[in-house]
């Protein structure tokens, strides 16, 4: 079915079948990226799960390696479910992961490489005393999963978190360690928020405050901020919120009380789950993971032999200029598979026009836009719209005065299907702005078993600041990011039209009173090259 084919990605991490969720464990060692992820090697859907391998010199290019790690202890005989990896400082690699044991409880596993001097570290060994940790008293054998990276305490004694509930109150709790074999739990909950339910896949980390580049997970102190990171089982959706780190009390206090883990922030505003950042000593960046699900129905996955991609890495900073948020942006080396680009400068986009863009065949770009108002428009408009909601506001053909404007994605030549990606821009009664950034699947096919929603929020635009967008378009995957990566949203979109030559690209501008001024770069890009392992093939 060809119209399936075209679904597949040219550039975003996946195996070559079967089903694919979170990613796990990954890691630099000699060289190589590791990346690791919850695959069923045997169909489209969920269940038998192991950890499926790759390895990549520049987190684009990827060379798949056999499974490594698979069910066959009775501690995880269940499933090999999501963990992280914690590099000690001479070089020792530590896998922690959660195994559903043969009457599905959930414990926690070490595993380590074989052979420390392989590169590829194709070969894990499972420690002998497993499991390492079983749920503790007053939690729920089933609500126990998803150990982080460790990070050292000043002691040199490790910590890391594990998520669990308690009722309805989403938990993190702490363990110390020395050996990775022996754990205490603290008497302190890292963090709780209530009415959450279970957190999965928690993440920890620093920040800096004043730096542009990463922090090791153990890095803390005054120029620090940390990252408490939870995945809701409840509405499927990562939350972050930033905070400081109290290591003598082993708590974690928000910066905004009221914008706590499970009420604040969203990693990504789309389809985003199960995420993992890992510090990349290579570069001295903090690098994000996502697990990008599917939105078509589960019998399309079937039909087509695949299901999920990753998300191509972010790099994570902290915003220094609002304070408020991280920012995220796809890995620089996404940009070396640009090929020649097409620019457009200045494009005056009246009120109410589309333009088309000529790019030739819109499925796999890249794309960088920014967009300015009518300086008099601007201020001109009586617009009050600030209860403006991308879910609910009627999408990018309900015309305010200062907006939708952005880009219409694997448009066909019609514009029956399309996939807009848009500004909304809402002006209070004393004149101050607010900025929404939105996607709206509504028309993005026309297949009738595709979930098409309105995805969106609030970005923060400073004073002097255009409105700037990056797009990632690869086939069925649109990735996007405002204003350098504040809010992001991550869609999957399925024309059953606007595919293979037949998928376009246009600026539109649907605002009532002003014209937009847009200066837009478009690249095509070549496929990543990602290729099935043969034993004792070159791998250089
Ligand atoms: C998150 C999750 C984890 C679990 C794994 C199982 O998507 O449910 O909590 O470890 O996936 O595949």
């Amino acid at each position: 079915n060809s119209m399936l084919s075209w679904q597949r990605t040219a550039f975003h991490f996946q195996p070559e079948q079967n089903w694919m969720n979170d990613p796990n464990g990954p890691l630099y060692h000699m060289g190589w990226y590791h990346f690791f992820y919850q695959y069923n090697p045997q169909a489209a859907v969920w269940g038998n799960i192991v950890w499926g391998h790759a390895v990549s010199r520049d987190l684009i290019h990827w060379l798949h390696l056999p499974i490594a790690l698979l069910p066959d202890h009775w501690y995880d005989i269940n499933g090999v479910w999501t963990g992280s990896a914690t590099v000690l400082p001479d070089g020792q690699i530590m896998m922690l992961y959660t195994g559903s044991t043969k009457e599905s409880i959930q414990v926690q596993n070490l595993a380590y490489p074989a052979n420390l001097s392989d590169p590829l570290l194709i070969d894990w060994v499972k420690f002998p005393g497993n499991p390492v940790l079983v749920p503790p008293p007053g939690i729920d054998f089933k609500d126990f999963r998803d150990p982080t990276t460790a990070w050292l305490t000043s002691e040199g004694k490790w910590r890391l978190a594990v998520g669990s509930k308690v009722n309805r109150t989403g938990i993190s709790l702490l363990y110390e360690t020395e050996d990775f074999q022996r754990f205490h739990l603290l008497d302190n909950l890292l963090c709780a928020v209530s009415d959450t339910g279970m957190w999965e896949c928690v993440d920890f980390f620093p920040v800096s405050k004043t730096e542009n580049y990463g922090l090791d997970t153990s890095a803390n102190g005054p120029e620090v901020k940390h990252v408490m990171k939870t995945s809701l089982d409840d509405d499927r959706h990562d939350y972050y919120s930033l905070g400081t780190y109290d290591e003598k009390t082993g708590t974690w206090i928000p910066d905004d009380p009221k914008t706590d883990v499970g009420i604040g922030l969203r990693y990504d505003y789309g389809i985003f789950y199960a995420s993992k950042s890992f510090y990349d000593h290579n570069k001295g960046r903090r690098v994000l993971w996502g697990w990008i699900g599917e939105s078509d129905s589960e019998f399309a996955d079937v039909q087509k032999g695949w299901a999920s991609v990753q998300s191509i890495p972010r790099t994570i900073l902290f915003d220094n200029k609002t304070g408020t948020n991280l920012l995220q942006w796809p890995v620089e080396e996404v940009e070396s598979l640009r090929q020649e680009s097409h620019v457009f400068n200045n494009l005056v986009v009246k009120a109410g026009s589309v333009l088309p863009l000529d790019v030739g065949i819109a499925t796999q770009l890249d794309i960088s836009a920014e967009f300015e108002l009518d300086k008099e428009a601007l201020e001109k408009a009586t617009e009050t719209n600030v209860e403006f909601s991308c879910q609910t506001s009627g999408g990018a053909t309900k015309r305010g005065a200062l907006g939708p404007f952005g880009l219409s994605i694997l448009a066909d030549e019609s514009r029956s299907e399309h996939t807009p990606v848009y500004f909304y821009v809402a002006k209070d009664q004393n004149g101050s702005l607010k900025t929404f950034f939105c996607t709206d699947e509504s028309r993005s096919s026309e297949a009738s078993d595709v979930f098409k929603p309105i995805y969106g929020s609030a970005v923060p635009v400073l004073e002097d600041e255009k409105f700037t967008l990056r797009i990632l378009v690869d086939h069925s995957v649109v990735e996007s990011f405002a204003q350098g990566g504040r809010t992001c949203i991550t869609s999957r979109v399925y024309p059953t039209k606007a595919i293979y030559g037949a998928a376009r690209l246009f600026v539109f501008n649907n605002a009532l009173d002003t014209n937009v001024t847009a200066s837009i770069t478009v690249w095509q890009m070549n496929p990543a090259l990602i290729r099935p392992y043969r034993p004792g093939g070159d791998d250089s």
